[in-house]
């Protein structure tokens, strides 16, 4: 299935705004809500997410628009060992049309410019494909989260040949 964008598969990136955070919240409701979790429960999660005020100072969040409108987002967080993909959420229309390699991508030259010798993240369940259609690997498990769930913690080694 392919997706189609709104302004013709133009897609921008910049850096997040505190101006932006209650569009993000909203994205990554109805993102994580097209998964068929208890839409109550995942509309409290992302009411309640602080991305400005909660997050490491050193986190960088970046948006993806496309005719102006924030239509996904992800956040960063630098590390020596690892950069960690906190979140990668892209709202359901815009879905399956490219935003997600798009952001992915942009996480992978980041770590690389960061030095970090590898991007990680925690995948859900569900996006496991699109994760290893970017070339991520199963590194290990996660204890069990707020969720119940253990998760696979997923990774890909960039070197500044690959994320070019
Ligand atoms: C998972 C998600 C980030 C992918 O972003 P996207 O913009 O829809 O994906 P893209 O269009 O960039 O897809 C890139 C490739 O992955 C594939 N793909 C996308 N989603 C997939 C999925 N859920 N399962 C398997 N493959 C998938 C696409 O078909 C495409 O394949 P191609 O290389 O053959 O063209 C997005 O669908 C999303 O936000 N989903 C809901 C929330 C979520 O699960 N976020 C991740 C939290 S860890």
């Amino acid at each position: 299935m392919t997706g189609e964008l709104r302004d013709g598969g133009h897609i921008t990136t910049r850096e997040a705004t505190r101006e932006d955070e209650q569009r993000l919240r909203e994205i990554a409701f109805t993102a994580k809500a097209t998964w068929g979790y208890d839409r109550d429960r995942v509309r409290t999660w992302a009411e309640t997410l602080q991305l400005f005020a909660k997050t490491p100072p050193t986190a960088e969040i970046y948006v993806a628009e496309t005719a102006g409108l924030a239509v996904a987002w992800m956040r960063l967080v630098p590390g020596n060992e690892s950069c960690i993909l906190e979140d990668l959420w892209v709202e359901p229309i815009s879905q399956r049309a490219g935003v997600g390699r798009r952001l992915f991508r942009f996480a992978e030259r980041r770590a690389c410019q960061l030095d970090a010798p590898r991007l990680e993240w925690e995948a859900e369940p569900n996006a496991i494909g699109f994760y290893e259609r970017m070339g991520g690997r199963h590194i290990r498990d996660t204890p069990p989260n707020e969720w119940g769930r253990t998760l696979p913690v997923m990774a890909v080694f960039p070197s500044a040949g690959e994320a070019a």
